[in-house]
């Protein structure tokens, strides 16, 4: 495996249920020569032994990248590490875990049964974080679990595979400013994420972020084939932080927010 193969994984598993995201590529592609460069992507999980952060960083760290800072997210009960790589142009990755042991006994057993299903060569293959899911689905356990938490209800549907890409707004070579990506997108008809306002962060805090709302996407239950928001697409804008180096670290409050892409509209 090389970077290059896991991202393409990724984002190929990425775009085929939220293809918005490929179709905004291609249109910042067609204004410039060169590829987009991606700033990170984000993955989500729980934080059982079995399948918490360490054992999905496994992929990347393997392949050079290093954790760096820890992020905690109280009220919607996650822990978050960011890891970064040598190669500037490789995307940072923000890797998420749901802090199960806070919810209620009947949820830490449903979930702690649903990730025996996770087969142990898929636990420790080189491409366990583009797996996707290993359980049947139920729409009604869809919906109680959103009740309690989108995040649990998310992954109990997606598994494991990119919740999302971000462009990085400093290579895009005709776009400078974060609010005129966000006007590109809006002419295009994409909605965005305007929970904290469209633009989380500001340049005092060294990082400005803005998404999409995740599209609807049809998932086949058990109980039948429903439409539920799927993935988004997020643009990062660093600047330059007190060292005179540009910020590669993430802004927690701004990172609550965007997690809310992905809530029903
Ligand atoms: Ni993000």
């Amino acid at each position: 495996m090389t970077v290059e193969k896991l991202f393409d994984l990724l984002w190929k598993q990425y775009i085929s249920i939220a293809p918005e995201a490929k179709e905004i590529h291609d249109l910042f592609r067609s204004k410039q020569n060169n590829e987009i460069i991606n700033d990170h992507i984000a993955l989500r999980t729980l934080n059982f032994e079995r399948c918490n952060i360490s054992v999905l960083a496994k992929n990347f760290l393997d392949l050079g990248y290093e954790m760096k800072e820890n992020y905690d997210f109280k009220s919607k009960k996650l822990n978050a590490y960011h890891f970064t790589h040598k190669n500037h142009n490789y995307a940072k990755v923000f890797i998420s875990e749901l802090k199960v042991n806070e919810f209620d006994e009947k949820i830490q057993v449903f979930f702690k049964n649903l990730v025996k299903n996770i087969p142990d060569s898929i636990l420790n293959s080189n491409s366990l974080v583009a797996s996707g899911r290993h359980w049947e689905i139920s729409y009604k356990k869809y919906n109680e679990l959103y009740e309690v938490s989108e995040y649990a209800a998310w992954f109990y549907v997606y598994g494991f595979r990119a919740n999302h890409f971000t462009v990085n707004i400093n290579d895009l070579e005709n776009f400078t400013d974060i609010e005129d990506v966000n006007t590109f997108i809006k002419s295009n008809s994409y909605e965005l994420n305007t929970s904290g306002g469209e633009i989380k962060g500001n340049p005092k805090v060294c990082l400005e972020q803005s998404s999409t709302l995740a599209q609807e996407t049809q998932i086949e239950f058990k109980e039948g084939k429903y439409n539920i928001p799927s993935c988004f697409y997020e643009f990062a804008k660093r600047y330059k932080d007190n060292t005179n180096k540009l910020y590669d670290g993430f802004v927690a409050a701004s990172a609550d927010k965007i997690f809310e892409s992905t809530n029903k509209r």
